[in-house]
C-alpha cells in the first residue's frame, strides 16, 4: 500500500535488522522502526508496534531469521529464540505457523523461508481481496471490527482487501469503522487506511453496532481472525462475537476473511483457542497528541478499580456466513488446505 505516494509493505528484513512500521505511533506519526536483532523483534511484537495476525506472522518469521543468523546454527539459542518468539503473543495462529517453518528451514534455509512467508502473505490477501469483493455490491454499506487491513498483515489486509478491491473497481462502498476499544485500532488504524484510501466511512462507538444494524444501515459485516479452529470457531478481536450476535438477529451476512495460515487444524474447537489477558493500563489509559503534537498518556478511568482486559472472544462457526480466503468463498472448512 502506498502511504505519502510511497509504497510499503508493514515488515521486511534487510541484512540482520527487521523493519516495521510503527502502529503505535499510527495515525499520529508514520516511522520505520528497526529491530537489530530478534529480542527487539520480539519486543516489538509484544509491544504492539506490529500487530495483526499476518504482520505478526512475518515479524515471527524474520524473528527467528534473526536468531540463525546471530548464532549460525547454534541449536540451544535457536531453541531458546523459538521459545522466546513464540512466547510473545499467544492467539495468533501466522505466529506459530512462521516461527515453525522457519525453524524447520535450519540455517541454510530460514531467510528464504521467511521471505517466502512474508510474498505468500501479501499474495493471499490480495486474492482474498478478489475473491471477496464479489460479495459488495455497487453501494454497500460495511462493517468491520478492530483493523484487518494491511497493516495487519504485509500488504492489502484481510477483511479490508475486498473493500479496496470494490473501491478500486469504481464501487461505492461505505465502512461503519469499530473504534474497538481498549486499543483502538478500529478508530485509529482502519480508519487511517481508509482515509489513505479515499474510502467513504465514518468510526462508530464499539456500542454503536447494534444501534446501525436495528435501522437496517448495514448490509454486509467483514471481519478478520486471528486463529481459525477446525470446526470453524474464530478468535479475534474482543467485541467480534457480540458483532456476530447481532448479526445474527437482523439478518445481516457475517463474513471472516483470513487466509489459509491462520486456520488450526490441530485445535478441534474454539474452547481450545488460548485467549491473551493484556495489562490494565490498555483499558484505564489513552494515548494521543497535545496540541503541541507531543505525545501524551492520560487516565481514563477511575484509579484502584481492578480490570478485566481479555484480548479476543470466540465467534462459534454457526454465526458465520461463510469464510473469505485466498482458496474462495467456503461455508465449510476443507482439510485439504492445510
Ligand atoms: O490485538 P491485535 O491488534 O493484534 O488484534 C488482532 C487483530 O488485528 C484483530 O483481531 C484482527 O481483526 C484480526 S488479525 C488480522
Amino acid at each position: 500500500m502506498k502511504v505519502n505516494g510511497h509504497s510499503y509493505r508493514t515488515v521486511w528484513m534487510e541484512g540482520n535488522s527487521v523493519f516495521l512500521i510503527d502502529q503505535e505511533l499510527l495515525p499520529f506519526q508514520f516511522r520505520i522502526l528497526e529491530c537489530r536483532n530478534h529480542r527487539e523483534t520480539v519486543g516489538a511484537i509484544r509491544n504492539m508496534n506490529v500487530r495483526g495476525a499476518g504482520a505478526i506472522g512475518a515479524a515471527a518469521g524474520y524473528a527467528m531469521a534473526q536468531a540463525f543468523h546471530e548464532q549460525g546454527g547454534n541449536s540451544g539459542y535457536i531453541q531458546a529464540a523459538k521459545s522466546l518468539i513464540e512466547s510473545a503473543r499467544p492467539t495468533a495462529q501466522n505466529l506459530f505457523y512462521a516461527v515453525q517453518r522457519v525453524f524447520d528451514a535450519g540455517t541454510v534455509g530460514a531467510l528464504a523461508a521467511a521471505n517466502a512467508i512474508a510474498k505468500e502473505d501479501a499474495d493471499a490477501c490480495r486474492e482474498i481481496g478478489k475473491i471477496g469483493s464479489e460479495l459488495i455490491r455497487d453501494g454497500c454499506r460495511l462493517a468491520t471490527h478492530c483493523n484487518a487491513g494491511w497493516l495487519a498483515f504485509v500488504d492489502h489486509g484481510s477483511a479490508l482487501s475486498p473493500v479496496y478491491a470494490a473501491h478500486a473497481s469504481g464501487k461505492k462502498v461505505f465502512v461503519f469503522v469499530d473504534e474497538t476499544r481498549p486499543r483502538g485500532q478500529g478508530a485509529r488504524l482502519t480508519a487511517w487506511e481508509l482515509k489513505n484510501e479515499g474510502i467513504p466511512h465514518a468510526i462508530i462507538p464499539d456500542n454503536a453496532f447494534a444501534f446501525y444494524a436495528a435501522a437496517g444501515k448495514i448490509d454486509l459485516v467483514i471481519v478478520g481472525a486471528d486463529r481459525v479452529a477446525a470446526n470453524g470457531d474464530t478468535a479475534n478481536k474482543i467485541g467480534t462475537l457480540e458483532k456476530a450476535i447481532i448479526a445474527r438477529e437482523y439478518g445481516i451476512p457475517f463474513y471472516v476473511a483470513a487466509p489459509v495460515s491462520t486456520f488450526d487444524k490441530q485445535t478441534a474447537t474454539g474452547e481450545g483457542i488460548v485467549i491473551e489477558e493484556r495489562g490494565e493500563e490498555e483499558v484505564t489509559m489513552q494515548s494521543g497528541p497535545d496540541e503541541t503534537g507531543t505525545i501524551r498518556r492520560i487516565r481514563v478511568a477511575s484509579p484502584d478499580s481492578p480490570v478485566f482486559n481479555p484480548a479476543f472472544d470466540i465467534t462459534p462457526a454457526r454465526l458465520i456466513t461463510a469464510y473469505i480466503t485466498e482458496k474462495g468463498i467456503t461455508e465449510t472448512i476443507d482439510p485439504g488446505w492445510f
